[in-house]
Order: structure tokens, then C-alpha cells, then sequence
């Protein structure tokens, strides 16, 4: 994958970032004029850096630990290097970890129902629901405001809790009532025994460096009858101002969301009508088969 978000002039507060030539991203081309900004947010130089991050020196992080997402590369000072290649910004800039930062995004879906409870179709394709957030630092701007509820792993935490608990804070407004760990983890074992992995490693976000990038893991849990996320009383928390369920359907010219999130509401599209009309046609074969041994005529009604 080719970055696009994390190169320009500008980094996301304005910091002036070296203006990359988008030709010479790769590390292996040849760029003897590439002169990258170095730049840590000043939190991270403080004595006593916060508490989700590095400290300023590095010589106690053990990178095996940070392989997860695929091994990388070191630069001449010892830093690990963007697998996905420059930047015009070399340090951490404002992410927390030199190398890889991880993050998690759920994503629930469900289908869009008519008053009789059936599946509501636009030219034979079935219209998905999936659970959105207005993030409150604005995301991208525009349209980009909007993202799948995610979040960054906290420390100890696997990438299904994480899922679970940025869930359950930004979508269901659970933040401090006192349900919140049965909430998590109710949330948790729904996304262990359904869940389906939509896309897991790099994220082209705005606030990737040279040294410092972000990786996520996106999980689809998917409601065929919609019985349980119906009763979802959906509220804004944490970091999103506002939460709601947001369509999706392939005639859609216009979809935009924050960072990559939109590709992976279309993967999961994907595969869960894929799925549904499969189970359709199946329906409909075995139907045929069985008439047709009676001797009888079918037609498909979509
Ligand atoms: C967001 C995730 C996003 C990730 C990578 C995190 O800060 O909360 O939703 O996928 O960054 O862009």
C-alpha cells in the first residue's frame, strides 16, 4: 500500500512537514535531496512523559515485542523505520510509540428493515446498517468526521478488548455508568465467537512519521436478524461526539469516512450480502429441486 494521507506540507497541527515528491516514497529510491522535518510533540520531551507513551529513551523497548503487524527496518540512529515508506517527518510526531502504534475498530452491522421487518433492497442489493461515531477532534474534516467507533490498545489489553471497550465508550456512552465491564465484556465474547477480521495491518493516517505509524485491526460482528443490535441505544462518548447508524449501499457515489475505515464498511459489505443472497439462491435451489422432483414449475422472486 502506497501512503497518500501522511505526505503533503503539513502535518495534522500544522507542524511544516518536508514536501515529499509522491515518485520517491519508496526507501529504496534513490532521494539525495530528502530532507525530513524532525518533530515529537512536546508532551513527549517533557520529564515526565504521559503515560501511553515512549520514554525518551529508547534502548529498554524490546521491538520483538512489536512485531505483530510484520517486521521492520531500523535507520542508521537506531529508530525503526515506516515499512511503507517516507514521510517528510522524521521522530514520533504526536503518536504515542516509535514504530508501530495499534489501534482497534469495530465494526457492527445489521440490515436496514421496512416497518414489516424485511430486509430493504435498492436494485436487488440489500441496504447495511453499520454503527458510525462523529468523531469530537474533527477526524479528516468533511465527511471524514465520521468514523467506525475505534481506539487505541491500551497497555495489557488485546486488540478484542480493545474493540469491545472503545465500543462500548464511544458508542454506548458507557464511559463511567456502572455497567461498564459487564458491558465490555458481554461485548467481547460477542466479538470472539462472531466476529470476522476485515482488514488487519498499516493504516495510511495523517499523523504517520518516518519512525512512528499506525496499525490497526478491524472486526466485523454482524447481526443477520438484527434482533440484538436493534435494541442498541446508541450514544455519543470519549472521543465521539455523536453515534448512530449510518447506511451503506453500493450506488452510493459518495462515501467517505475517517482514514481507511470506508474500505473496510465495503469488505464487510461484501461479504455479508454475499453471503445473504447466497443463502437466498441456496434457499431458492433447494426449493427448485424439491418442486421440480414434485413436478412443479418455480420462478425466483428476488
Ligand atoms: C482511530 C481508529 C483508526 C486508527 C488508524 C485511531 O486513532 O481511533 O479508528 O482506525 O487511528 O487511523
Amino acid at each position: 500500500m502506497t501512503h497518500t494521507k501522511c505526505i503533503g506540507p503539513n502535518y495534522v497541527d500544522n507542524t511544516p512537514r518536508f514536501n515529499i515528491e509522491p515518485t520517491r516514497i519508496e526507501w529504496t529510491t534513490f532521494y539525495p535531496t530528502y530532507a525530513p522535518i524532525e518533530y515529537n510533540a512536546p508532551c513527549f520531551t517533557h520529564p515526565i512523559p504521559p503515560s501511553w507513551a515512549d520514554p525518551i529513551d529508547i534502548s529498554a523497548i524490546q521491538w520483538n515485542k512489536r512485531n505483530e503487524y510484520g517486521l521492520f527496518n531500523f535507520d542508521s540512529r537506531g529508530y525503526p523505520m515506516n515499512p511503507n515508506g517516507r514521510t517528510g517527518m522524521t521522530g514520533r510526531g504526536v503518536l504515542g510509540k516509535w514504530g508501530p502504534n495499534s489501534a482497534g475498530d469495530p465494526l457492527f452491522t445489521m440490515w436496514k428493515r421496512d416497518n414489516n421487518g424485511e430486509i430493504i433492497y435498492i436494485d436487488n442489493l440489500p441496504v447495511l446498517l453499520f454503527v458510525a461515531i462523529e468523531r469530537s477532534d474533527g477526524g479528516d474534516g468533511g465527511e471524514g468526521k465520521y468514523a467506525l467507533p475505534g481506539g487505541m490498545v491500551d497497555a495489557g489489553e488485546v486488540v478484542t478488548q480493545t474493540i469491545a471497550r472503545e465500543f462500548s465508550e464511544e458508542a454506548l456512552g458507557t464511559l463511567s455508568s456502572d455497567d461498564k465491564v459487564e458491558t465490555i465484556e458481554s461485548l467481547h465474547k460477542l466479538i470472539n465467537s462472531s466476529g470476522r477480521q476485515i482488514y488487519k495491518g498499516y493504516v495510511d493516517d495523517r499523523r504517520n512519521t518516518d519512525n512512528a505509524w499506525m496499525v490497526t485491526t478491524c472486526i466485523n460482528v454482524h447481526d443477520e436478524s438484527g434482533n440484538i443490535f436493534n435494541q442498541f441505544k446508541l450514544s455519543g462518548g470519549s472521543d465521539a461526539a455523536r453515534a448512530m447508524w449510518m447506511e451503506y449501499h453500493p450506488s452510493l457515489q459518495y462515501f467517505k469516512l475517517y482514514a481507511s475505515h470506508a474500505n473496510w464498511v465495503k469488505k464487510a459489505y461484501e461479504l455479508v450480502s454475499s453471503d445473504l443472497l447466497s443463502s437466498k439462491f441456496n434457499t431458492f435451489n433447494q426449493l427448485k429441486n424439491v418442486l421440480g422432483y414434485l413436478g412443479c414449475a418455480v420462478n425466483q422472486h428476488n
